[in-house]
């Protein structure tokens, strides 16, 4: 392969090496671009840009691979714990039977929230939507956790607090929302299954946990666990990038995962397909209007910006989400559905000549309806898989040694240099209507909150 690629630009060439990744992936490095040639690059959503060199992660879109430190999903979805998987993607490698234990415990350590937060929780309207919750309860944590003196040591304290705290937040503010009591993690039990004991548990109601329902959280979480440069996780990076605090960094990335194109797409699935069934449109309406360029609509869990075929995630957790409702003998129609539109526009030509598969959120808020998740909390529950990726990534930006505040350029395309005029001598404009005192508030719990 050719070392360098070759720019030719008003009448010279310009020389410019290639980066090859570990699995043979390519990259011409333009670092020196602007100041050898005043160009700059355009590339609308960074879909051609490399923005780092990362050994964590491993993604092929094109053959459908996906590996964690080396190790492909559909293993670690088999066979490994969370921790495990959180502990890979952090230090690198998976952890000793004495690593684990001492994790374990630290996690445990920390897992309780500072006793004052609960008067935050409190106070958010009814029907704040969780994702807004929890990413700026996760912003909060600084303050009520000021940085230690020793770097190293404030680093390991706040990976570990926000991987233990996290699960805790999220069932606390499903169970204010709800008017409960907040439930306590118990040190007896693993990391899934001590989520699912604070969300559920209650004192007139005592919750017994499920062995598949356990299974089947992890399996989610592991899944959703890391996904290299996308959205949520540059959004992670660009705030790290400013030696900004590791708890702003996370909730920034929170705050991007949100949005229905990202995270928030498992949440949009389940309102899709309950559309679907309640106004009981047939799946060939809902294909064409999917196809139809004048219609904003889309079909939510299909298409993938890498994957260009099946999403190996989709693989497993539609598996995942068939076993379950059968151990559990539920049925879901919502499912039935997802399974008649898999079918249908896999057969459609639009959808074949635009490589649009299902991806991960297709399935997965069938599975997490069948644990009992509500529907807005669904994205939570994506937040709480990516933590330990996010992690990774800031841990990773911030040793790298070719680390910059991340600062993109743009080309300019307003009004060229204009005289400021006085307001007298301005014309038209809106006419001005003073607004009431508030808007009112959604229903409570509407779920409505991020879309
Ligand atoms: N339904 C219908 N058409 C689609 C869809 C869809 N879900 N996704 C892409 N297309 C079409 C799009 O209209 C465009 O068509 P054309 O080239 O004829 O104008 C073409 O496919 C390329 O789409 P794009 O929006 O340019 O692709 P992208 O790489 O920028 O976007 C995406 C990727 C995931 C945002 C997009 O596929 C999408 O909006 N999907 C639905 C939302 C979703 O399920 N998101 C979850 C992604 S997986 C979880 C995660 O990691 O975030």
């Amino acid at each position: 392969m050719d070392k360098f690629a070759t720019l030719e630009y008003n009448g010279k060439t310009y020389r410019f090496p290639i980066i090859i990744g570990a699995e043979g992936e390519a990259a011409v490095d333009i670092s020196t671009l602007r100041q050898q040639t005043g160009l700059i690059t355009m590339d609308y959503g960074f879909a051609n840009t490399g923005s780092c060199q990362s050994v964590i992660t491993f993604m092929d879109g094109e053959k459908g691979i996906l590996r964690y430190r080396g190790i492909p999903v559909e293993q670690l979805a088999e066979k490994a714990s969370f921790k495990e998987v959180a502990y890979l993607l952090i230090n690198g490698h998976l952890p000793t039977r004495s690593e684990l234990t001492k994790f374990s415990i630290l996690l445990n350590d920390n897992s309780l929230v500072h006793e004052d937060m609960r008067s935050f929780y409190e106070n958010f309207p009814r029907a704040s939507h969780p994702m807004g919750i929890l990413s700026s309860m996760v912003n909060a944590l600084r303050s009520f956790y000021p940085a230690l003196d020793n770097l190293e040591e404030e680093i390991n304290m706040t990976m570990t607090r926000l991987l233990s705290k996290v699960r805790t937040m999220a069932a606390m503010s499903y169970n204010i929302s709800l008017g409960h009591k907040v439930i306590y993690p118990k040190p007896t039990l693993t990391y899934g299954e001590n989520f699912l004991h604070m969300m559920f548990d209650s004192p007139v109601q005592p919750y017994s946990i499920d062995k598949d329902v356990a299974q089947a959280l992890r399996v989610f979480w592991i899944l959703h666990a890391d996904h290299e440069q996308n959205c949520s996780t540059s959004a992670v990076r660009v705030v790290g990038s400013s030696r900004a605090n590791l708890y702003a960094a996370i909730s920034a990335g929170i705050a991007a995962l949100w949005g229905p194109l990202h995270g928030g797409a498992n949440q949009a699935v389940i309102e899709m397909l309950s559309g679907i069934v309640k106004e009981g449109d047939s799946i060939e309406k809902v294909i064409a209007r999917a196809k139809d360029k004048n219609d904003p609509y889309r079909l939510f869990g299909f298409g993938h910006r890498v994957y260009k075929i099946y999403d190996p995630r989709a693989k497993i957790i539609k598996a995942c989400a068939h076993k379950l409702l059968n151990k559990l003998s539920l049925s879901d129609p919502l499912l039935d559905t997802a399974v008649e539109l898999e079918e249908k526009a896999g057969n459609d030509p639009y959808f074949i000549d635009h490589n649009l598969y299902p991806n991960v959120d297709f399935y997965s808020g069938i599975v997490l309806r069948a644990i009992g998740i509500p529907t807005s909390m669904f994205t939570v529950m994506f937040a709480i898989g990516r933590l330990p990726g996010w992690i990774a990534q800031w841990k990773e930006s911030i040793d790298d040694k070719n680390w910059k505040i991340t600062r993109p350029r743009q080309i300019y395309t307003g009004p060229t240099q204009t005289d400021y005029t006085p307001i007298h001598e301005r014309s038209g404009g809106l006419s001005f209507r003073r607004l009431g005192p508030s808007c009112p508030h959604p229903a409570p719990n509407s779920g409505k909150g991020g879309h």
